[in-house]
């Protein structure tokens, strides 16, 4: 699985442990996403572009990278991946932030689309797409489609959690895109959700339930 990175940092199993935890309140959770994607997203990054410029030091002059090209688009998807938004920009401050609205049918499982707004121009951009579940893969698939189909072309999708079947489902779709995985767990259950996974990352990040 050459276009996949599982995470085993410390860190990063430390803080999905305590995501996992029923008892973590929605402050504490909604800061171990944002510290999760933080981590992750410094491994993700690490092709972003660099170009040597003319800096002059108290000491002298010199020739030293900095980033360069179109600004990194990071791309949620509504609403759990918002979750992770704020992790990302402390570390690229400048990046653009387009908004993809998905959410999963709680009988079919299917997900249906109800926003997309890209920064354009969306074809000259790194994208970093984010969500913090990957469980059937449908939502992440449909995600990929749609930044495809409006012309985006390097993209990378950031998962804290993911389900085998999802994984393999994003990777056969989409096998041109790298893919990011803070944990892979076991499987799914007949509800299509992650076991033994976080429950619902939207409610748990909003408190909606
Ligand atoms: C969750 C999650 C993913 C999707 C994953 O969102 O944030 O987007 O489910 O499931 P899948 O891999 O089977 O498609 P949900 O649809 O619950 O919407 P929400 O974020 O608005 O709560
Ligand atoms: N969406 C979630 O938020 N959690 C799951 O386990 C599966 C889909």
């Amino acid at each position: 699985m050459t276009n996949v990175t599982i995470f085993t940092h410390p860190l990063i199993q430390h803080k999905i442990s305590l995501l996992r935890d029923k008892n973590t309140c929605t402050s504490e959770f909604r800061a171990l996403v944002e510290e999760i994607a933080m981590l992750m997203g410094f491994e993700a990054l690490r092709d972003l572009p660099l170009e040597d410029v003319k800096i002059e030091t108290p000491i002298e002059t010199c020739m030293t990278p900095m980033l360069t090209g179109k600004k990194l688009a990071l791309v949620p998807i509504l609403r759990a991946g918002l979750g992770m938004v704020n992790g990302i920009l402390a570390l690229v401050p400048s990046a653009k932030v387009g908004h993809i609205g998905l959410y999963r049918d709680e009988v079919t499982h299917e997900p249906h689309e109800y926003y997309c707004k890209l920064p354009a121009p969306i074809d000259e951009r790194m994208i970093l797409a984010v969500d913090p579940m990957l469980a059937t893969g449908g939502s992440a698939v449909d995600a990929v489609d749609l930044i495809k189909a409006r012309g985006g072309k390097h993209i990378k999708f950031m998962s804290i959690i993911a389900a085998p079947e999802g994984l393999e489902r994003l990777q056969k779709s989409h096998p041109d895109i790298q893919i990011y995985v803070g944990h892979l767990d076991r499987c799914l259950n007949e509800a299509a959700y992650i076991c033994p996974g976080l429950g619902d990352a939207g409610d748990r990040i909003f408190g909606t339930r």
